[in-house]
């Protein structure tokens, strides 16, 4: 259990980095409102996980493998240097690799608290999943939709600048 609560605390603590670099580097404004309220829930979902941790007997100070390859994981991510026009792209596809992990890891906390003997641990993760897991699933839900729909706004520019490059050749 402390295991794998340390490797959902550095998964939180992965998606408030990568939140903020979207945020940071956003090109498209209309997206900051909701990145801003998703990073708000994951400031939160990192204090949840540091607690439950500890309550666990683990420390959030303390590494173990599962963190460290979660954190290598999220440094990786954040590590891809993209061209300018694919910020966004880049930065939320980052965002659905690293929530679809959040979320499945919800679930399974979810599933392995109907195994904690101690009885406090288990009522204290009883109330964070509680409140994370409808987050989770719209964090998933949002960041997938998002990225479908740049995807697509890429494709349209990429095709309309085609088109017209074709029509200059023609003239
Ligand atoms: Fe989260
Ligand atoms: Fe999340």
């Amino acid at each position: 259990m402390i295991e794998f609560l340390s490797g959902m605390l550095a998964v939180e603590k992965g998606g408030v980095t990568l939140y903020e670099k979207a945020l940071n580097d956003l090109m498209d404004e209309d997206l900051r409102e909701q990145l801003d309220e998703f990073l708000e829930q994951t400031r939160r979902h990192v204090e949840l996980c540091e607690e439950m941790l500890e309550r666990a007997g683990g420390s959030a100070a303390e590494s173990t493998p599962t963190a460290e390859a979660a954190e290598a994981k999220a440094s990786g991510l954040m590590s891809v240097e993209v061209p300018r026009e694919m910020t966004d792209f880049n930065n939320i596809q980052n965002l659905v690799l690293a929530e679809t992990v959040d979320n499945w890891n919800w679930d399974r906390l979810s599933e392995m608290s109907k195994m904690v003997k101690d009885r406090e641990l288990r009522s204290a993760i009883g109330r964070a999943v509680r409140e994370v897991a409808r987050q989770e699933r719209r964090h998933v839900d949002w960041n997938t939709r998002t990225l479908a729909e740049i995807a697509r706004q890429m494709l349209t520019s990429h095709e309309a600048k085609s088109d017209g490059e074709e029509m200059r050749e023609e003239a």
